[in-house]
């Protein structure tokens, strides 16, 4: 038995979807445990692409338990909307459990977040609008919705009522937006619940069956170590703890259940919406453009452009040090087959002087000049490859590189999007 978490090393989108399902094949069970909707994963089986947001990207194999804990955030329409798209593709969620204590995401908390993005102007975060920041603020104040509430009419009736006049005066007198209108809110919603019943329980009691019986679980993090809310690059972050710390919390279990964290790393560096890039390319027909047609770096969720950069060596070491990481699953290096030259960042410094450490200051961080090392590229297609020794020595050489920086173990190098385009250097189950 191990449970395992598996979680982003940079800013999002590094390929945790195919990672997780790939682990899948021999877990029991996958558990999402914090984020919502903002989540955009997406999993290849035998070329036909699934793109996930909440379901856990475990729900392909429809007998394994998947859960999403108390420490996401539901939105019904997107969930429910999921479901029926897997079922026409064949695939039931019927071992799908949601959390009675998960918030709910109201079409309130998506007015605000649109409203308070245009309200910052040049300032704004670059959210993906889903209403993941506010329905966060409301739990944290203590006003939220949970999905136990939604369980219930006349308290979810109650709930709905002093919020949606609460959040009206805030829409209206603040921001000057539309208001909602409480029929109709209650209506949708209360409608959504009777769907979503059957799904709904403690998942904490279901977690704590799965490890009694010995079983294999995997922790799906959404985003990513430098969207954290406490550790990443603030403001610029979402509203949630994506780092490990929070897979016991997000799901109600306690730290010794855990055994093992997987970092994945994508083999260079993207980030969508605003906030600090260090390595990043600016170029408009280099290296930063080609890996972002290469790569078709395009927001899943928001089909934005991705910013692309060089891997970050820095971040990878903090991120293995935040999260306690002891293997590394590096996806996308055949993004970077036609690249004649690579360059790894493996240090920071100001003023010509190396610094140990991120800054937690923006202002410091906007003075850090990257360090690199450059390397040869393979300019080999590497997307057949399955076992390690076949790697081209140049892709080696890199690999070693980006693991002596982070100084943690590879374990699993992604070649490829399908299920099959895996090389497995370290098996965890
Ligand atoms: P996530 O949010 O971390 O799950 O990542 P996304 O799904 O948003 O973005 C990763 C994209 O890369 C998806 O389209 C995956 O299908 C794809 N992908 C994952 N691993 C690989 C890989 O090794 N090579 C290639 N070419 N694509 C990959
Ligand atoms: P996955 O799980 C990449 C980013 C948004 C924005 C910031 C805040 O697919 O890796 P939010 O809507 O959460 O309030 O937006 O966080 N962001 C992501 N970027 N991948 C994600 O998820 C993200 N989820 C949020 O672009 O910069
Ligand atoms: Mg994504």
């Amino acid at each position: 038995m191990a449970s395992v978490i598996v979680l982003g090393t940079q800013w999002g989108d590094e390929g945790k979807g195919k990672i997780v399902d790939y682990l899948a094949q021999k877990a029991d069970a996958v558990v999402r445990y914090s984020g919502g909707s903002n989540a955009g994963h997406t999993v290849v089986v035998n070329d036909i692409a699934y793109k996930l947001r909440l379901l856990p990207s475990g729900v392909l194999f429809p007998d394994k338990t998947n859960v999403l804990g108390n420490g996401v955030v539901i939105n019904p329409g997107v969930v429910l909307a999921e479901i029926e798209g897997m079922k026409e593709k064949g695939i039931s969620c019927r071992n799908l459990y949601i959390s009675d204590r998960a918030h709910v995401v109201l079409p309130y908390h998506q007015r605000l977040d649109e409203l308070q993005e245009a309200a910052l102007g040049a300032n704004k975060i670059g959210t993906t609008k889903g209403g993941i920041g506010p329905c966060y603020m409301d739990k944290v104040a203590r006003v939220g919705i949970r999905v136990c509430d939604l369980m219930e009419p006349a308290v979810f009736a109650a709930k709905l009522k002093v919020n949606l006049a609460a959040k009206n005066a805030v829409i209206t007198k603040i921001y000057g937006g539309e208001p909602f209108e409480y029929d109709a809110v209650l209506k949708e919603y209360l409608g959504y619940a009777e769907r979503l019943r059957p799904y709904v329980t403690d998942t904490g009691v279901v977690l704590d069956e799965l490890f009694a019986a010995a079983k294999n679980v995997l922790f799906e993090g959404a985003q990513a170590t430098f969207l954290d809310i406490d550790h990443g690059t603030y403001p610029y972050v979402t509203s949630s703890n994506p780092t490990a710390g929070n897979a016991a919390t997000g799901s109600g279990i306690g730290p010794r259940f855990i055994d093992h964290v997987v970092g994945v790393v994508k083999a260079y560096t993207t980030r969508v919406g605003e906030g600090p890039f260090i390595t990043e390319l600016l170029d408009s027909d280099g290296p930063g453009t080609q890996i972002r047609e290469t790569g078709r770096e395009y927001g899943t969720v928001t089909g934005r452009p991705r910013r692309c950069g060089w891997l970050d060596g820095v971040m990878l070491r903090y991120s293995a040090r935040l999260n306690s990481l002891d293997l590394l699953a590096v996806t996308r290096l055949d993004i970077l087959d036609h690249m004649p030259l690579l360059k790894i960042c493996v240090g920071y410094e100001i003023d010509g002087k190396p610094i140990k450490h991120i800054p937690a200051s923006l202002n410091v961080l906007a003075r850090v000049q990257p360090v690199y090392e450059e390397f040869e590229g393979w300019l080999t297609d590497i997307s057949g490859v399955r076992n390690y020794d076949d790697l081209p020595a140049n892709a080696k050489k890199y690999l070693a590189r980006l693991s002596e920086a982070a100084g943690v173990e590879i374990g699993i190098v992604s070649v490829g999007p399908n299920r099959e385009q895996t090389i497995v250097l370290k098996d965890l189950f």
